[in-house]
């Protein structure tokens, strides 16, 4: 560097500094606009320098790091009319890109998700949000909502509602003028949310992002249950453990994995594999650790059947063949997952000594009618949202080899919320709703096929997006769709080693938007995204 530079960058160094100090000091004097005074509560502004340590979590997600932008954090109660018991953070980057981010919950969960709020939002120069939804609680705890309906109101709708209102002021009042564009980024319950957001709340946010979504609580929890039992418990005679479902696994790639031509481990297409357990059946004399009893046989021909249906009712969609491994610790463990009781014990029944074993078609529609339009996101009614003024767009993920949410349950609602808006809309659902389809990928994230490409949990996860560009990344082509207008018609997804980014890349491939699937180009390199098309 020659010395004539020097003083340049010195003046470029002090400004810096300069703007990081007052940044400090408008996050310490930071207080609520009056407009939202009966909403929210401000409880404490921290402003963190760039690289100062940040050591917070919760249930809902850690952030332990000195590798940050500088960014002041400000905590908030929020009431949401209902109670006023909710926890809300707004992290707001001094290196502002002029855009709100709100990321969403897991499974029960009561805690703000701090790692999506690192590592979607802040370092991507998002103003950011995330709530508890009203309480403390793990994914799995349903506890919290036993005799208290409006705490259940809260985080089916309320919570996420008002402290996205009550957030977008602070944004405007922290930076002296509002985001210029509202985004979601949720999976699983934070899915759920999302199309909560779409279907209740046109005006909250102009793109969604909505992976894997828990929408239809009441049906889901059935079926979990459901599914559960047709394995449990260990004693059974149907019951299959992680070893069987390893032999089961490797049963389904040796009569399906070369289909969509490549042998790679990964049904490009499961939709296309008709798997017959049968070919496993122990022969008279054989070691019954390398094959499958008539019970058992039984047990997979069900879960793997189209659908789930009680009393000529459809209740959800099937598991679908090639996510063998992930099932025995999702589902279908010795016990249905609490997370699946706690639902029916809680939410539904006030009986905390509810038997599970005892899940029955009374039960189900009781759900049925307590949650329509409660925890329950199925209206599929989003003709305000999609239409003038807001002109909403969604986008939708799903792994086909999700272990705890039927991949079919994404196709179902898309379907139906197809054949709704097609009869009652002129525009095109492809101008505002796109689903895409992940091969090998678990519930929101991991399993054997490519899972990195921005989805909430991924990037904290330590599977970010290859390249922080549209074609890579879930939430930037949305932001591309929404303010450019260039709708995605597909993204390339990574697969790291041991899905570890820091172990270098396993592979690239593209995820493709329902209904088509992924083909091989038949001779490129398999790992290359670029081998491949979608079709
Ligand atoms: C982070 O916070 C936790 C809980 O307050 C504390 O136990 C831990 O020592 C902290 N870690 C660091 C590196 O400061
Ligand atoms: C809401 O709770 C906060 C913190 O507990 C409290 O300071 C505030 O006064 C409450 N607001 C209302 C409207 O009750
Ligand atoms: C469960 O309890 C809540 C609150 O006490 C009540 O509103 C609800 O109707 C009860 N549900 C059933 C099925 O009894
Ligand atoms: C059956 O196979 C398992 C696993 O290979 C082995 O541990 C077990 O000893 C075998 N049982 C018999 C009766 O051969
Ligand atoms: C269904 O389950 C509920 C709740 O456990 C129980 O009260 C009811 O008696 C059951 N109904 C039938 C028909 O078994
Ligand atoms: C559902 O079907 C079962 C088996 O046919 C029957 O015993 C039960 O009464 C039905 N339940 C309801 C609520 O219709
Ligand atoms: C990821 O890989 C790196 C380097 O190979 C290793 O240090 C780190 O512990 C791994 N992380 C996880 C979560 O396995």
């Amino acid at each position: 560097m020659t010395l004539k530079l020097l003083p340049l960058l010195w003046l470029a160094l002090a400004s810096l500094a300069g703007r990081a100090l007052a940044w400090q000091a408008e996050c310490s004097a930071f207080s609520l606009p009056s407009s939202v005074a009966s909403s929210g509560t401000l409880l404490a502004a921290t402003y963190y320098p760039a690289g100062a340590l940040v050591n917070v979590s919760s249930s809902g997600g850690a952030v332990l790091s000195s590798s940050l932008p500088a960014f002041c954090r400000v905590q908030l109660v929020i009431n949401t009319g209902s109670r006023n018991l909710t926890s809300t953070e707004v992290w707001l980057p001094d290196a502002w890109d002029g855009r709100f981010l709100a990321v969403g919950n897991g499974g029960w969960s009561g805690g703000v998700v701090y790692s999506d709020l690192a590592y979607s939002g802040l370092i991507n120069g998002h103003a950011s949000m995330s709530t508890d939804g009203g309480h403390t609680s793990s994914s799995l705890d349903g506890t919290w909502a036993l005799n208290d309906p409006s705490a259940i109101i809260d985080y089916a709708y309320l919570s996420v509602h008002t402290s996205v209102v009550v957030a977008k002021q602070v944004v405007g009042a922290y930076y002296g003028q509002e985001a210029f564009k509202s985004y979601w980024l949720g999976c699983s319950t934070g899915g759920r949310q999302g199309l909560m957001s779409v279907q209740r709340y046109p005006e909250d946010f102009d793109g969604v992002v909505v992976g894997s979504p828990a929408n239809w609580i009441s049906h889901l929890q059935a079926w979990s249950v459901h599914v559960n039992l047709l394995v449990s418990p260990q004693t059974s005679p149907s019951w299959i453990s992680a070893a069987t479902w390893e032999l089961v696994h490797q049963e389904v790639l040796n009569q399906c994995d070369g289909l969509d031509g490549v042998v790679d481990g990964l049904l490009n297409d499961p939709r296309k594999c008709f798997f017959r357990p049968e070919t496993l059946a122990c022969r008279p004399g054989q070691n019954s650790s390398t094959c499958l009893n008539a019970a058992q046989i039984g047990a997979i021909q069900k879960l793997y059947a189209d659908y789930y249906e009680t009393n000529q009712t459809y209740i959800f969609g099937r598991l679908e063949p090639g996510g063998e491994l992930a099932y025995a610790t999702g589902l279908l463990g010795p016990t249905p997952v609490e997370l699946n009781t706690d639902y029916f014990k809680d939410m539904v029944l006030n009986d905390s000594n509810w038997d599970y074993t005892t899940l029955n078609y009374t039960t189900i529609q009781l759900a049925d009618e307590i949650d329509t339009y409660r925890l329950d996101a199925v209206n599929p009614d989003i003709r305000d949202f999609v239409s003038s003024p807001w002109n909403g767009k969604v986008i939708h993920y799903v792994g086909w080899a999700d272990q705890l949410i039927s991949p079919h349950n994404s196709l179902y609602w898309y379907e139906q919320m197809t054949t709704f808006m097609n009869l009652n809309t002129d525009i095109d659902v492809d101008d505002y709703y796109r689903l895409f389809t992940a091969p090998g990928m678990t519930h929101c994230a991991g399993g054997d096929g490519p899972n990195g490409f921005g989805g909430e949990g991924q990037s904290a996860g330590g599977q970010p997006p290859l390249q922080p560009d549209a074609q890579h990344d879930v939430l930037r082509a949305m932001i591309e769709w929404v303010e450019d207008g260039q709708a995605p018609d597909f993204f390339i997804a990574t697969k790291y080693v041991n899905n570890n980014a820091s172990a270098g890349v396993q592979m690239t491939r593209p995820l493709c938007k329902f209904p088509t699937s992924i083909v091989y180009n038949g001779y490129g390199d398999t790992n290359n995204a670029g081998s491949f098309y979608c079709a």
